[in-house]
């Protein structure tokens, strides 16, 4: 069962395809070995393959014949994280990588613009943006350059700089935590997130110390 395929260098320079993917379209695909900014690439593949079959949303992959080489994925928050508090159905969070033999061609830009093609004035969009998950070694970028980067990929689905109380935002100034609440969620649901980004909310996964 081979998840991933290696590749040394990226010497093919003809443009991957981009591409909406479900959870069986997901698991035809194979993996390219440098999907490991935030595990393993064959465990990165097995836990999208979790998130998208059995979270609403959207994923696009970037891929070269049938190997994924850059993916998109909107999903359901972790309960267990600050965002899991809310408990609405229409909460999505943005995550991405694009395989480092692959980058700076235009892949990232390429799929958000893909899943800004859907409709998304439903959902509240979110993207969590923290310096410990970013690829600064590879990117040569410092954090505020890399967090400007995050900015423009995720403006193309029309997510802002909002503020937070979530701690993980809020421990390092280089983080940022970008929103998107799309024109058809509720008001009262629109006043429940907005209360839980402020701290006002009760949040029962983390009570005050
Ligand atoms: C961030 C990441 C997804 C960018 O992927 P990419 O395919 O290289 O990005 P693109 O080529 O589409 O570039 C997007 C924009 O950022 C700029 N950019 C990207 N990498 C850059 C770099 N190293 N230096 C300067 N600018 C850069 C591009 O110039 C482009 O802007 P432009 O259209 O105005 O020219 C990729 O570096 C990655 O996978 N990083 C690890 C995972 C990660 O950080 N995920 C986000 C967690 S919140």
């Amino acid at each position: 069962m081979d998840a991933c395929i290696s590749q040394n260098a990226c010497a093919d320079r003809s443009e991957p395809a981009i591409e909406l993917v479900d959870a069986p379209r997901l698991a035809q695909l194979l993996f390219d070995d440098g999907l490991s900014n935030f595990r393993p690439a064959a465990r990165q593949k097995a836990r999208l393959l979790e998130l998208r079959a059995s979270s609403p949303g959207a994923m696009a992959v970037a891929r070269k014949d049938e190997t994924a080489v850059g993916y998109f994925i909107l999903c359901t928050p972790d309960k267990e994280e600050y965002w899991g508090a809310y408990e609405g159905h229409n909460l999505l969070e943005a995550s991405l990588e694009v395989s480092p033999r692959w980058r700076g061609r235009g892949l990232a830009m390429a799929l958000a613009r893909r899943l800004a093609e859907e409709d998304w004035e439903d959902y509240i969009l979110i993207a969590s943006c923290c310096y410990w998950n970013w690829d600064l070694r590879r990117t040569g970028l410092n954090a505020y350059a890399y967090r400007r980067v995050l900015q423009k990929i995720f403006s193309l689905l029309g997510l802002i700089p909002y503020p937070t109380v979530e701690p993980d935002v809020r421990s390092h100034p280089a983080n940022i935590f970008l929103l998107r609440l799309g024109s058809r969620v509720t008001a009262p649901a629109r006043e429940a997130f907005l209360a839980l980004c402020l701290g006002k909310a009760p949040c029962l996964n983390h009570p005050p110390d």
